[in-house]
């Protein structure tokens, strides 16, 4: 998916629990954070050594987050939506076959030259990624100098996408493991977070998002936890692998409740239920029988005519607060921040505004930026564990302390008791066995994967496949989650 991320560097509270991350305060913590600061630029910069890099990360329309870096030598601007969810860095070029059109539509966002930068090399294949938005890049691999933040990375590897539909590039930060390359091709590489690590920026492979409110923007900060930007504790739960392996920031939702003046109301069934901390989609998706109870709650619903959800204007003003439980962590999200008052779409009456809770596709069910502006959540990759605290929007300056290696405890991050360890929900498996049970009167699109040995072919429903109107138009309706990844690897290890 699309986004960003930052990573909190826990406190000081020395409970005995098992992986989390560990936290030091030092005077030269090596982290840094990429500030999705509209206006101004970060304070995280000030507080940068030389084992910390920060960038800044702006929000377009709410709808996505992006980050500058440079790229070559000499250094090439480009600005690219970061990504949790995916794991490649790519890049378009100026003779796409999209970028090359009369119109220019990559200008805004920054083209690499391949030809002006003398560290570039080519490799010998390529990559192809599909999303599940069915947006698709292609084209081959590469290796050249990369600063994100004030961090270099040298023969960084990343793609070009001599093939796009986008007029930006894409900065996934999830697991090495779900890179195309790996994926598709059996070719793993150290993808960001573990480049990072290996250029000696960060400690170890982990990273904080902040993202601001509805109307704000955020801050990605690489190997370090900025304590002034949640609220309460650190609560940690373990990543879910899929079949043994860890490809995906998959948590396990055990329970969602409302709350409102008359009470509160639980919404479990169906739970618990693996879901992606995706950055790269603007919304929360979940299967549809658990999302239509909360909708008749709201007097929310889905408009297939739109591809979207709605929910009338007026709630971004009612006093309800969803929570959202992982294994006893929480998440509450007012729901002013789930209705996204100033869009409308066609098909919607005129009281109503898209709402943030929508339907998934089958197996890919993600908690995206509406859920992320809401919660601070540090992505440790390297001990598959995810930490999660309400959000500070308001706290003053920056409180930044370092993520550090092993498994020692982390003050500050309480690793939650008992946390399910393995939920259903995400995948091949279940994409398959959902896509099986739509038959073709719906009106999907057929796409079919092939993964070295394994082809999977899954079928979108009507609902959410490609339109040309409703939130499709929107740029970033549809989540950016890599199915690659996912599917293909996830399936090759199934058979
Ligand atoms: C990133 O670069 C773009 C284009 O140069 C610029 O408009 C934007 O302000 C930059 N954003 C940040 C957060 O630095
Ligand atoms: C790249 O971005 C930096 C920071 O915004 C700016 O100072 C520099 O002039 C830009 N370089 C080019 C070639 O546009
Ligand atoms: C773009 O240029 C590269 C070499 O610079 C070439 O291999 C590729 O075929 C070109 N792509 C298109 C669509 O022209
Ligand atoms: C990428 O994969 C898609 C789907 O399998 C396929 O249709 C397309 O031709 C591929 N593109 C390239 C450049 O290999
Ligand atoms: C929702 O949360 C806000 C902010 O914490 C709080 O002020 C309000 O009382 C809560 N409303 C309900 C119904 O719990
Ligand atoms: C919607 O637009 C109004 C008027 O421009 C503005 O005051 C309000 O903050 C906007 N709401 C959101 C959620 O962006």
């Amino acid at each position: 998916m699309w986004g960003t991320s930052i990573l909190p560097l826990a406190a000081l509270a020395a409970l005995p629990c098992a992986n989390a991350i560990t936290l030091h305060k030092r005077d030269d913590p090596a982290v840094f954070g990429l500030p999705i600061v509209r206006s101004e630029r970060s304070q995280a910069l000030q507080k940068r050594s030389s084992k910390v890099a920060s960038t800044d990360l702006y929000n377009v329309q709410n709808m996505y987050y992006m980050v500058n870096i440079t790229i070559g030598t000499p250094a090439q601007n480009v600005s690219l939506s970061l990504d949790t969810g995916s794991s490649d860095i790519w890049v378009n070029v100026p003779n796409s076959t999209y970028c090359a059109a009369d119109d220019d539509p990559c200008s805004s966002t920054g083209l690499f030259n391949l030809k002006d930068s003398s560290t570039f090399k080519m490799l010998d294949y390529e990559m192809n990624a599909t999303y599940v938005s069915e947006f698709l890049a292609a084209g081959p691999y590469a290796t050249d100098t990369l600063v994100i933040g004030g961090a270099a990375v040298k023969n960084m590897e990343f793609a070009l996408a001599e093939e796009s539909r986008n007029p930006h590039g894409i900065l996934g930060i999830g697991y090495a493991a779900s890179t195309n390359a790996a994926g598709n091709l059996g070719k793993e590489y150290a993808n960001l977070p573990e480049a990072l690590v290996s250029s000696g920026a960060i400690k170890s492979p982990a990273y904080s998002l902040w993202l601001n409110k509805f109307d704000g923007t955020g801050n990605l900060l690489f190997g370090g936890v900025n304590k002034a930007r949640y609220e309460g504790e650190l609560q940690t739960v373990p990543v879910l692998p899929l079949y043994g392996k860890y490809y995906s920031l998959d948590i396990a939702l055990t329970d969602i409740s409302v709350k409102s003046t008359s009470g509160t109301k639980s919404f479990a069934s169906g739970l618990p239920l693996a879901v992606s901390l995706d950055n790269g989609s603007p919304f929360i998706v979940l299967p549809q029988d658990m999302v239509d109870p909360i909708y008749k709650e709201f007097g929310a619903g889905y408009s297939s005519t739109a591809s979207a959800a709605y929910i009338p204007c007026n709630m971004a003003k009612a006093d309800y607060n969803v929570t959202f439980g992982f294994s006893g962590a929480t998440i509450t999200i007012p729901i002013s921040e789930l209705v996204f008052e100033n869009y409308t779409e066609k098909g919607f009456s005129k009281d109503d505004c898209i709402f943030g809770i929508s339907y998934s596709e089958p197996g890919v069910n993600l908690m995206g930026d509406v859920f992320l502006r809401g919660a601070y959540v540090v992505y440790d990759l390297a001990n598959n564990e995810i930490s999660l605290a309400n959000t500070n929007y308001d706290g003053g300056d920056d409180d930044i302390l370092e993520i550090g290696t092993g498994t020692a405890a982390v003050p500050g991050a309480t690793l939650m008791p008992s946390a399910v360890t393995s939920a259903t929900g995400n995948g091949a498996s279940q994409t398959i066995a959902a896509s099986a049970s739509l038959g073709p009167e719906t009106g999907g699109t057929t796409t079919a994967y092939v993964t070295g040995t394994a082809t999977v072919t899954t079928k979108s429903g009507g609902a959410t496949s490609t339109s040309s109107k409703g939130l499709a138009a929107l740029p970033t309706s549809k989540p950016n989650h890599l199915l690659p990844g996912i599917l293909g690897a996830g399936l090759l290890l199934a058979l």
